[in-house]
């Protein structure tokens, strides 16, 4: 399910801190991990961490830093630098479906965050 409304009231459920554990559960994920940490930039996780943190705030109905920080998400066009193939998404996806599963949320937000995952990622494929 990724009903508006309910994207919406995620940010009022989960806080700042809901978000901030999600981001960190999967960033501390993408040095283990050979795919991902092969993409990432080795040297600025902690920066990567941030403006994830700061987008799924902003996505999910809190205050809008990411794009006073950032400008306009076009995320499709800011992932074009990075190889992301099939199997990278479906590594992502994976990784972020731990820390979700990690994060302590209810069932209907759980469910909400990964169908939103899931097809984002897909979105983000930008080589076969
Ligand atoms: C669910 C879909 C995804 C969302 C919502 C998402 C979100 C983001 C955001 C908000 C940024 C920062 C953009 C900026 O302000 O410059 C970012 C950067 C990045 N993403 Fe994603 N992403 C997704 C999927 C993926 C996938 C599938 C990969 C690769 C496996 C990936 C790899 C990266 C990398 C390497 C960066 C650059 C790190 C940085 O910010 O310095 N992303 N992503």
């Amino acid at each position: 399910m990724s009903d508006f409304h309910l994207d919406d009231r995620i940010y009022d459920h989960v806080g700042e801190d809901g978000f901030t554990r999600l981001c960190a559960a999967f960033f501390i994920r993408v040095p283990k991990d050979d795919v991902l940490s092969a993409i990432y930039p080795e040297d600025d996780l902690e920066g990567a961490e941030h403006r994830l943190r700061e987008f799924l705030i902003q996505r999910f109905g809190g205050p809008h830093r990411y794009s006073a920080e950032r400008g306009d998400p076009r995320l499709r066009a800011r992932h074009a630098p990075f190889a992301i193939d099939p199997l990278a998404r479906d590594r992502w996806v994976q990784r972020m479906g731990e820390a979700v599963s990690e994060s302590g949320f209810d069932d209907n937000v759980n469910s909400t965050l990964r169908a939103f995952f899931d097809s984002a990622a897909t979105f983000m494929i930008n080589r076969d």
